[in-house]
């Protein structure tokens, strides 16, 4: 096995995964962050994020297979290849702001004095590669001592280990073939498929048969591939979203739709779920980013326009579907299911849920959510009124409610005791904007059902109401 020495600069969700799952590989891996608490909240066996499979990961390698650092210069001293996986948030142009980014590529000149490859992690618009390279030039850096890679990540929160350890794809952007071997040393238990024969591998699509697939490209077609692989997701969400709202008002029926076009190979069904958007600190900001990124080559990428403009409507689209099935808003006591911006992780950035919520409170409602992981950070950004509290289940969230709304895909929320929500809530009224459920099962459970792109059916509460409006 050819170990190598890791430094991983961030230790957000991507540095953190990427580190751990470097150990778990075989590698020796440092993680710094400038954070001193995050530190060492993480040497003393803290999991500071909500993502499946990273605290055994942790409790397996930390103090042995990667160590947590705020001493920088240390690190990239004492390591091979150098990732950076700072946060590069949107700017106010939408470009994404490379602030961070920049600040750590000069920290690295200073510490540079033999040969390292440095890896860009963070999703970052085409040619920061380039102007990483120059930077370091600049900085009095020899290029002989060091090449620039692009190694984009494609993990989704909350399986987030699972598709670093077993991905659709590595890619590397190498400019050379000595970065372009480095990374293929890093990868190769993954690429090779040694990892996988492990008696303690963690399982997954991936095996010693079938292992990763590894594609090594230019950087900047690396870079590219980052943005446009996150903005074609986000276009499948928008386009289907789109599709749910032509289903509705022809009382045609979204699911049916999705599976239809989903059976299609070259379309595949994944990526077609209709409902409230998207949100999450990824698809808002790339998809602005990139937008950016054309513009700025003079290239007009109007279609990601559309993308943003449609997800946004969607919010409306659900808030007057609470509207329409309640009449008026003021003083309506609501149960709200969901908080986090997906299910299986305590994220809330960029939350579709928290945005419906916001228009609720501002129509004068009141709300009472529950969400299984992100309670603790809403109520950390929702501001604080006498109208918005928050439940221990779903259960004591919807009673005495006027009605229920799904605003978060959680597997819990799918699993509802209907006749007991039936029995808690004011009057059964369920509005699901993520849509969980079966219109004719609601129906059969006495509920007044309303979903996204299928067509509501009123009839069940206007035939038998169960209490009088
Ligand atoms: C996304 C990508 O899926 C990852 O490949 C990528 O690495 C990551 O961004 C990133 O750039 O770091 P993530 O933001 O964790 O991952 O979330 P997704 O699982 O992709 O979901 C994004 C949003 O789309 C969620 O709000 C989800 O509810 C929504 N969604 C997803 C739909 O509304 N419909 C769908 O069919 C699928």
């Amino acid at each position: 096995m050819n170990e190598v020495s890791i430094c991983v600069i961030g230790s957000g969700y991507v540095g953190l995964v990427a580190a751990v799952c470097f150990a778990e590989i075989g590698h020796r891996v440092i993680c710094v962050d400038n954070d001193e608490a995050k530190v060492n909240l993480l040497r003393n066996g803290g999991v500071p994020i909500y993502e499946r499979h990273l605290p055994e990961l942790l409790k397996k390698h930390s103090g042995k297979g990667v160590e947590f650092t705020t001493d920088l210069g240390g690190a990239v001293r004492e390591c091979e290849a150098v990732f950076i996986a700072v946060g590069t948030p949107q700017g106010d142009s939408g470009a994404a702001d490379l602030s961070f980014v920049e600040a750590v590529v000069s920290e690295i000149a200073r510490e540079i004095s033999g040969y390292k490859v440095i890896v860009e992690k963070s999703t970052v618009p085409v040619y920061t590669n380039e102007w990483i390279r120059r930077v370091l030039n600049r900085l009095g850096v020899p290029t002989a001592r060091f090449d620039v890679a692009s190694n984009p990540e494609f993990l989704r929160e909350g399986s987030a280990v699972e598709d670093f350890l077993h991905p659709d794809r590595i890619v590397v952007g190498a400019g050379t073939d000595r970065a372009a071997e480095v990374l293929r040393r890093i990868y190769a238990p993954l690429s090779e498929g040694t990892y996988y024969s492990r008696p303690d591998a963690l399982p997954g699509m991936c095996s010693a048969d079938k292992p990763a697939k590894l594609l090594v490209t230019s950087a900047q077609s690396a870079e590219i591939i980052k943005h446009a692989s996150n903005a074609f997701l986000a276009l499948k969400i928008s386009f289907i979203n789109a599709v749910s709202n032509l289903a509705e008002s022809v009382e045609a029926d979204i699911e049916d739709i999705a599976a239809g076009i989903g059976m299609d190979r070259r379309i595949g069904p994944r990526f077609l779920h209709a409902g409230l958007g998207y949100g999450g600190s990824c698809f808002p900001k790339d998809v602005a980013a990139f937008h950016w990124v054309a513009h700025q080559q003079g290239l007009n990428f109007q279609l990601l326009e559309e993308v943003r403009r449609i997800n946004d409507a969607q919010r409306e689209v659900f808030f007057n579907k609470v509207r329409s099935a309640l009449w008026t808003l003021r003083g309506k006591k609501l149960a709200a299911l969901g908080l986090a911006f997906k299910c299986d992780t305590d994220d809330i950035r960029e939350s579709p849920a928290l945005a419906v919520i916001r228009q609720l409170l501002d129509a004068g409602a009141q709300v009472q959510a529950y969400d299984p992981a992100a309670m603790e950070r809403a109520k950390g950004v929702l501001p604080p009124s006498d109208k918005m509290s928050y439940a221990a289940n779903p259960y004591e969230a919807a009673e005495n409610a006027d009605a229920v709304l799904i605003l978060t895909e959680w597997g819990e929320f799918a699993r509802l005791d209907l006749p007991r929500l039936n029995r808690l809530l004011k009057f059964p009224i369920v509005i699901d904007g993520r849509n969980l459920y079966r219109p004719q099962t609601m129906a059969e459970h006495g509920f007044t059902y309303v979903s996204m792109g299928r067509p509501a059916n009123y009839e069940a509460q206007l035939g038998k109401p169960r209490k009088t409006l």
